[in-house]
């Protein structure tokens, strides 16, 4: 089983930005992350990309049983994301490292929600964890 890991803008600079977003930077949760599934039977593909038109690329091609994706900032406003998820048919999980529901009053809506399975924010790197772990369990029930 593939789980594509997809991170959009500005989550490169994860570790380096603002507090809420901890101290951790992307390679080094993605590290985590690999063990993580791998001691659980998965392949994780790891994609970032701070360009809206190669997310959608990306999910246009395929090629996972499972998706978790955090699109930064792009998640408040993109309907071009919003409609790849839609066609997208494997297990779609949004994730956000902050609790967008607690923060300013744009990050509180996802135009990307309604074209996922569900979704965690809030418990920093974790949410990655909870995502893939639901994935993994799934496929397997
Ligand atoms: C984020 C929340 C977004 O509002 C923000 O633009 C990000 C990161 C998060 O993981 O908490 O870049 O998706």
């Amino acid at each position: 089983m593939k789980i594509l890991i997809l991170n959009g803008v500005n989550l490169n600079m994860t570790g380096k930005r603002e507090a809420v977003y901890g101290t951790e930077t992307l390679d080094e949760i993605n590290a985590r992350l690999k063990v993580f599934a791998k001691e659980r039977g998965a392949d994780l593909e790891f994609f970032q990309s701070n360009s809206e038109g190669e997310i959608v690329d990306r999910l246009q091609k395929g090629g996972f049983d499972g998706l978790v994706i955090n699109a930064g900032a792009y998640t408040h406003y993109s309907y071009a994301i919003a409609d790849a998820l839609y066609s997208v048919k494997t297990k779609k999980i949004e994730v956000h490292l902050s609790n967008i529901l607690a923060r300013e009053e744009f990050r509180q809506k996802s135009v990307l929600a309604r074209n996922c399975d569900g979704c965690i924010a809030g418990l920093g790197a974790d949410v990655y964890f909870l995502a893939v772990d639901h994935i993994i369990r799934s496929q397997n029930k």
